[in-house]
């Protein structure tokens, strides 16, 4: 019997909380709380589990991702400014072993050079960048397709 597949833990990094503060031309006006009741919404028309995680604190997100073993099936992952950097970010994420999908709200890769380098892409099964809040919506099908496979 194949195990049914279909927890997804959404986290989220450094000033994704502040949300409907930061440049609407890049992120929109969607409130950080908003964001997460689109996704639940979403999550639920695909029939899929959803729980949130948000920090600013590196060694926290670190942390949860240790944790998450026996947890969830997959991660949709936007990690903020950590994506570009935080090789303590990759290591953790390698050692869940899970299929996780990379979210950027913004367009990164017209965005400042900085932004175009990501340190878990390649751990990553799909990338979604520049459609907002849609955006995980490509995502979270991604996922689905990936436990039904
Ligand atoms: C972001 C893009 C990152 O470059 C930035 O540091 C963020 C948000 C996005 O969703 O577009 O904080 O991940």
């Amino acid at each position: 019997m194949i195990a049914l597949r279909n927890r997804v833990e959404v986290m989220h990094g450094v000033n994704l909380d502040q949300l409907g503060r930061r440049d609407p031309e890049h992120y929109g006006t969607m409130s950080y709380d908003a964001l997460e009741r689109a996704i639940s919404e979403i999550a639920a028309q695909l029939e899929l589990e959803v729980r949130f995680f948000q920090t600013n604190h590196e060694g926290e997100f670190v942390e949860h991702l240790h944790r998450i073993e026996g947890m969830a099936d997959g991660l949709l992952l936007n990690a903020g400014a950590w994506t570009h950097y935080s090789y303590a970010i990759r290591d953790a994420l390698e050692l869940t072993g899970l299929p996780a999908v990379e979210v950027h709200l913004s367009d990164v890769d017209s965005r400042e050079e900085w932004r175009r380098h990501s340190v878990i892409g390649d751990l990553c099964i799909y990338r979604v960048a520049g459609k907002g809040a849609d955006g995980y919506r490509d995502a979270l099908e991604r996922l689905r397709k990936e436990f039904e496979s």
